[in-house]
């Protein structure tokens, strides 16, 4: 029984570098042109597209099997697929010179490349060469800096609608040679295209890199390019246990802000959803940052004030954020500090997001032993946070973004439910709970008795 009219396989089987596979030929192109062609046909409801691992036959890809009748396509092109679209699954009729039907030459190719397969991991087992995806973890760097020396320049920007490396050079006030290395290697990683001599943006460059892009990340990317800095020094923070490294690069603030904010925007709407719009009528947004937080929620909640609460360098930013959203009338930005100046009181609701792992354990107990007693009774207070299994070795996001707080901090870390669980306790909080959410952090909430 097939549910669909038709069920499509596009073999996208990553290889490693240098070895036949269906990516290496185009096989992503392909599966993006079969569904805008299957959208613009009408048939995206009548046939299911799953992309598949080896078929076998990687000399021959990108490999595609259209089911129930079986046919094997062999070295599929983007032209190719408005034909298979329009003949095959919009009328039944397979395409001849693609469909591979000889069996046995199918099973001997298949076989063929199998053995040669087994053999190069057989020899590389015996060389006691280091297994790919090690190597690649241990090379991640490359890459990363790759994009963030291109975000620091603006590359891409520079780039615009297609420009020799000589051209971007100049605009970014670089080198000339050395801009074409870095040019040609993030063409390696697919965020430029070269044409002839001539370098252009990709689709996602284009919208995530550039100047003038609605979604352009840059600015809060930048953010990410200072972490590396502090990156450099996880060995000697490993040896004395805490940051060695508090310089800022110039634009730190506003930077570190703007990443927030982008990630802020993503997650709030999810976050009002969970924590539910109740009888909420004044919330305190600790180190609420660019305000996106409060934004979300007076936005979501009618009669609501927000009061957020940070330090004086940033509490101007939030200003300009809350004043662009229009919403200067209904939140507050008031500059302190959240582990000793008064909190206020009577709040129904206080969230504490992405706070909690700047901090020590013990700043932790305090400052939700504080919120607790600035809350109105069934207040709400809600940590939204990285949050590490009990095992701490889990999710990795989490576990990885703990060193992130070893470098960058005093004495901050990712924490574990458990440990949340029972600092909420301690305060007095009851009906403590946690609230999963897709992404990397979740929710713990608890309300005033
Ligand atoms: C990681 S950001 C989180 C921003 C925002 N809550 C969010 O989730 O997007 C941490 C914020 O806490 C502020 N902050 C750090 N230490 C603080 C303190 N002792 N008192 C008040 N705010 C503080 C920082 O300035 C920054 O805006
Ligand atoms: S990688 Fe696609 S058939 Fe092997």
């Amino acid at each position: 029984m097939e549910p669909f009219r038709h069920h499509v396989f596009v073999c996208t089987q990553e290889k490693p570098e240098g070895v036949p596979c269906c990516p290496a030929n185009g096989s992503w192109g392909i599966l993006q042109v079969l569904e805008s062609e299957l959208g613009a046909q009408g048939l995206d409801n009548e046939v299911q597209v799953s992309t598949c691992g080896c078929l076998g036959l990687c000399d021959d890809g990108p490999m595609m099997i259209v089911y129930p009748e079986g046919t094997w396509y062999r070295k599929v092109k983007a032209e190719d697929v408005r034909e298979i679209v329009s003949a095959h699954l919009e009328s039944g009729k397979v395409v001849g010179r693609l469909a591979w039907t000889d069996s046995p030459a199918m099973k001997a190719a298949a076989m063929e490349h199998r053995d040669r397969y087994r053999a190069m991991v057989k020899a590389r087992d015996e060389a006691g060469t280091l297994p790919d995806d090690l190597n690649e973890t241990i090379r991640a760097f490359m890459p990363s800096r790759a994009v963030l020396t291109a975000l620091e320049l603006d590359v891409f920007t520079a780039v615009a609608d297609g420009a020799f490396a000589e051209q971007v050079a100049r605009k970014v006030h670089a080198d000339a040679r050395a801009t074409e290395i870095l040019l040609n290697a993030l063409a390696s990683l697919k965020l430029l295209e070269k044409r002839d001599e001539t370098f252009f943006n990709t689709g996602v460059s284009a919208r995530f890199f550039s100047e003038g892009s609605r979604d352009n990340a840059r600015p809060g990317l930048m953010h990410t390019a200072h972490l590396w800095h502090r990156w450099s020094t996880l060995t000697e923070c490993v040896r004395v246990g805490t940051a060695v490294e508090s310089r800022r690069e110039e634009g730190w603030v506003c930077d570190f802000i703007a990443a927030m904010d982008r990630n802020a925007k993503e997650r709030a709407g999810a976050v009002v959803k969970a924590v539910g719009a109740g009888a909420i009528r004044h919330m305190l947004d600790l180190g609420g940052g660019s305000g996106a937080y409060s934004i979300a929620f007076v936005r979501a909640i009618p009669g609501l004030k927000s009061e957020i609460l940070d330090l004086g360098e940033v509490v101007p930013l939030a200003q300009e954020y809350i004043r662009k959203a229009g919403l200067a009338e209904r939140i507050t930005a008031r500059a302190g500090d959240m582990l000793r100046d008064p909190l206020g009181e009577n709040y129904d609701l206080i969230l504490i997001s992405a706070i909690c792992h700047m901090f020590s354990a013990e700043q932790n107990r305090e400052l939700l032993r504080r919120a607790y007693k600035a809350l109105a009774p069934k207040g709400q207070v809600v940590v939204q946070d990285f949050i590490l299994e009990a095992s701490k070795t889990a999710p990795r996001a989490a576990a990885l973004f703990s060193l992130n707080m070893l470098v960058g901090t005093e004495a901050g870390s990712s924490y574990s439910e458990p440990e949340y669980a029972s600092w909420l306790r301690e305060a007095g909080f009851a009906d403590v709970r946690r609230v999963r959410l897709p992404g990397p952090s979740g929710l713990m909430i608890g309300v005033r008795a």
